[in-house]
């Protein structure tokens, strides 16, 4: 008894310990279990593949890259992997600041990176870390032939990602989550391209006609 008493009182002292993380863990886990038609525990739902599979036979057309924007750990980007010509480059950008187990920014970058093993060793696939400022800063490679955006979901940063990919003058522009749930994703893709652009889910896919501009 005396044991069962002293086991229970080290739980709860651990519990408050933690108090403050599981605090984030419950409302997450909350959040996916009552919406899981949204979003499949941040990753992209069965509908929304369909947007993914239509994007990449489009960009199959052009050359140069596919860049996925939000890497979280790897679901998508093995779904690219998988859809894309082997020779393909896929690039996919992460810095790790978010996702929906309240992992810290090392396991998540641990567990991507077990995930994605077989991707970036045989499948032409890399892994940027680091935001999507810094990569758009640095990148001096091919035009991406498509640009999959998935990453911070306010107004001001899905209108940077989709304007980086424009000035790129990237032919096929996507990105998940125009719903509801995420009304910045909705406002930006409106601005940039009107109605002009189809919906899977809520995977969008633009076709951009904007030519690359030239570098200042
Ligand atoms: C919704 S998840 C991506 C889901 C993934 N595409 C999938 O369906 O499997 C968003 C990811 O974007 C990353 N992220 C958010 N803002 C970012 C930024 N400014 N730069 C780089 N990565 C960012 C987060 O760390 C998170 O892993």
């Amino acid at each position: 008894m005396r044991r069962k008493i002293k086991r229970a009182v080290s739980h709860l002292r651990s519990l408050w310990r933690h108090r403050r993380h599981l605090k984030n863990v419950v409302n997450t886990h909350l959040y996916f279990i009552e919406n899981p038609n949204t979003s499949l525990w941040g990753g992209i739902t069965t509908a929304d593949e369909e947007g993914l599979r239509a994007s990449v036979a489009l960009a199959a057309k052009y050359p140069g890259p596919i860049v996925e924007v939000g890497t979280l750990f790897g679901w998508t980007t093995q779904l690219l992997a998988t859809l894309k010509a082997p020779e393909r480059e896929l690039i996919s950008i992460d810095n790790y600041c978010w996702n929906p187990f309240c992992l810290s920014q090392a396991d998540h970058r641990a567990i991507t990176h077990r995930s994605l093993r077989y991707c970036l060793e045989r499948c032409n696939t890399s892994l940027f870390e680091g935001t999507t400022h810094e990569f758009y800063r640095r990148y001096r490679g091919a035009t991406p032939s498509m640009v999959f955006i998935d990453a911070d979901h306010s107004y001001r940063e899905s209108n940077a990602d989709i304007q980086w990919a424009r000035d790129m003058g990237v032919p096929i522009i996507t990105g998940h989550d125009y719903q509801a749930l995420h009304p910045g994703v909705i406002q930006a893709v409106n601005e940039q391209f009107g109605k002009a652009f189809e919906l899977h889910g809520s995977v969008w896919i633009a076709e951009n006609k904007t030519p690359k501009r030239a570098a200042a």
